[in-house]
Formats: C-alpha cells, sequence, structure tokens
C-alpha cells in the first residue's frame, strides 16, 4: 500500500546492457520491486555481481543512456498533495532537479567522487549554492555546519584541506556532508564503509543512524557485508543473480531467515567464539553467482543450494511469496527447509 509514509516505490524494474532484440543479452537485473519508508534504513545486501550497484544507479538516474530499463520508480511527495513522480519517466533535466536534492547518493571511494584539485570548502560551497540562493559567506558557514554534522573536529581547518589531505574516514564524512548539503529525503550510499578499517566503519555506521533520527530521511544502504547490516538495518532485502531472493524487516530477517542463500551468507559470519578462538576458516558457500549466460532456468540458487532438489527446483523461476508477516521469500522449499 502507498502512503505519505513511502518516500520511493520501485516496481519491476530491469535493466539490460549491450545489444538490442534480437540479439539482446538476458537483463541484468529483473523485476525489482520494493519501497522504502519515511526514516526507514534498508540494506541491499548480496554477493558481488548480484546487481545491488545497478539498482542504485538506476534509482539515482546514473546508468549509462544505452541501457535498457524498464518498470517504475516512483518517489512519492511528502505532503498532501505533492504528486508523485515516475522518475523513469522525467526528462533529463528534471532528472538532475531532483539528484542531490530529494535523493543523493555516497560512493565507496570518495577520491573518485571529490575533485582533486579545488578545496573541500570550495566544493561544499558550490554544491550548497546549487541548492541554494546563498551568499558564498553564508555557503562556507553552512559548509562548517555541515562538516560538524558528521562529526568532522575543526571543521573551519578541514573546509581549507585539499581531498588528498585528508584520511580515507575523513573523505568518507565529507562526502556525507556533501550529500547532506541538498537536505535529501533519501540518500543512497554503496558499499560506503568497505574500504574502511572496521573503527572508522562503525563511526560512519553510528553517524548515519545518528543522522536518520536528526533529519528524518530514509537511506538505502549497500552492503556484500550482512554483519555491517545488522548493525542499522530496519529492512534486508537480499539480492541474488539480479533478483531479490528475500525482502524482510530486519527482525525477522536475523531471527527467522527464509532463504537459503540468505541462510548461507548468516552462516558465513564469523562468530564471536571463532574470533575467541583465533578459528581463520570460515564456512563459504561454494561456486560463484552464475554469470548472465549461465543463469538457471529454474531457482538461480539452484546449483549451489545445499536443500535444492530437482524437478522442484531447478524448472521455472520461483516467485516472491510470503514467508511471514512483512517478509518475502524466492524458494518453493522455506517452509520445509525452516520447519
Ligand atoms: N555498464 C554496464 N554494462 C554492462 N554490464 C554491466 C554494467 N554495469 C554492471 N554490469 C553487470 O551487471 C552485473 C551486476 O553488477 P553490479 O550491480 O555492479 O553488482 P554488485 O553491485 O551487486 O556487485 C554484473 O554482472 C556487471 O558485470
Ligand atoms: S527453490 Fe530450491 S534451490 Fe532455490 S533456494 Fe529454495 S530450496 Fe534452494
Ligand atoms: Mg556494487
Amino acid at each position: 500500500m502507498t502512503t505519505r509514509d513511502t518516500v520511493l516505490e520501485v516496481d519491476g524494474l530491469s535493466v539490460g546492457f549491450g545489444p538490442q532484440a534480437p540479439n539482446a543479452l538476458p537483463p541484468v537485473i529483473e523485476d525489482v520491486s520494493f519501497s522504502v519508508r519515511r526514516g526507514e534504513i534498508v540494506c541491499l545486501v548480496g554477493e558481488s555481481s548480484s546487481g545491488k550497484s545497478v539498482t542504485s544507479l538506476a534509482l539515482m538516474g546514473l546508468l549509462p543512456p544505452s541501457a535498457r530499463i524498464t518498470g517504475e520508480i516512483m518517489l512519492h511527495g511528502r505532503e498532501a498533495g505533492e504528486p508523485s513522480l515516475d522518475l523513469l519517466q522525467l526528462s533529463r533535466r528534471a532528472r538532475n532537479r531532483i539528484r542531490g536534492h530529494r535523493i543523493s547518493m555516497v560512493f565507496q571511494d570518495p577520491m573518485n567522487c571529490l575533485d582533486p584539485i579545488f578545496s573541500i570548502g570550495n566544493q561544499l560551497v558550490e554544491i550548497l549554492r546549487w541548492h541554494n540562493a546563498l551568499s558564498r559567506v553564508e555557503a562556507w558557514r553552512q559548509g562548517i555546519g555541515y562538516l560538524h554534522a558528521v562529526g568532522i573536529n575543526q571543521p573551519d581547518v578541514c573546509m581549507k584541506r585539499m581531498p588528498h589531505e585528508l584520511s580515507g574516514g575523513m573523505r568518507q564524512r565529507v562526502m556525507i556532508a556533501m550529500a547532506l548539503a541538498g537536505k535529501p529525503e533519501l540518500l543512497i550510499a554503496d558499499e560506503p564503509t568497505t574500504a574502511l578499517d572496521v573503527t572508522v566503519q562503525a563511526q560512519v555506521l553510528d553517524l548515519l543512524l545518528r543522522l536518520r533520527t536528526q533529519t528524518g530521511m530514509s537511506v538505502i544502504f549497500i552492503t556484500h557485508n550482512l554483519a555491517v547490516a545488522s548493525r542499522i538495518a530496519d529492512r534486508i532485502i537480499v539480492m541474488y543473480a539480479g533478483q531479490i531472493v528475500e525482502n524482510s524487516s530486519a527482525e525477522s530477517f536475523f531471527t527467522r531467515p527464509a532463504m537459503p542463500y540468505s541462510r548461507a551468507l548468516l552462516d558465513a559470519l564469523p562468530t564471536v567464539d571463532m574470533i575467541r578462538q583465533g578459528q581463520k576458516r570460515l564456512k563459504t558457500i561454494s561456486g560463484n553467482v552464475p554469470g548472465l549466460a549461465e543463469r538457471p532456468a529454474g531457482c538461480r540458487f539452484f546449483p549451489r543450494c545445499v536443500h535444492g532438489v530437482a524437478a522442484m527446483c531447478d524448472s521455472g523461476s520461483p516467485v516472491l511469496q510470503s514467508a511471514g508477516a512483512d517478509h518475502l521469500v524466492r524458494c518453493r522449499r522455506w517452509e520445509e527447509i525452516s520447519a
């Protein structure tokens, strides 16, 4: 159900690359549908190549023009009477106005996004003035405020620094400050802590939790690491080989994971006992995410699934079905396996 409590609704989103029909390759992501509530932190998880980044780039309108995109991405208005926008139908100009203002993105490697020849202050001022009619002096003052909000000590000093003079954790905070400068309703963060050491990673996660509480913004947080997701998620969406295979409240997901793939990901996490005993070998999921050309006709996880049963699992793609309140799973055997 759509309400003003829903900020984003993605329906049947598919993205393909490469030649057009009749030589078209299968879509990289297929029939991706989910919604994000206001103030909700949704973690999109899955191994590398499962389609997480393609999904986020589609939401941001940052896929190359040659991408074949179908489906609907509805951005709902905050106020009564404010129209909902289908982002895929907007002109490039209208899309640019939304980017950074209503939806912002933070990437894994801030160095690729910061301009190496301008100071942090200059870049922050430019973004603030792009979104608001501000004098340079006022934008500089607000820039200091944003750096302070993301926990940077001596923000006035940081404003004068060049990107290469900052640590990785500081740069990631600066990127978050820049993303916040447009006061977005939705922040998309693609592996924002993957390159950081664990202490700094924990600080950035705490920062996102605090900012969500302070601003009420929603967050789509992309990570391949379920331990990271467990620290901040209200909702977990698991992707595998271009499809959503589980979508659940975090509470239900971590107490009753229903999809064998999710269970295998959780089993692969190190436990406190393993860490204490210095055990180095973690359980791994055998095999790899299938490439586009190798995707099985039935359940895409079948070749790696310890619960797979031929004839039941290897023909026709399973649909997403209910596995309890606010919990969807794409598995034909979830009930038997969970019993
Ligand atoms: N611009 C592109 N052109 C062709 N294939 C792409 C492009 N971007 C991503 N892909 C393919 O889409 C699949 C999903 O990629 P991605 O969304 O980056 O995965 P994840 O972020 O989950 O690691 C991969 O197989 C990748 O090679
Ligand atoms: S449908 Fe079958 S192969 Fe796929 S996850 Fe469920 S049990 Fe495993
Ligand atoms: Mg990615």
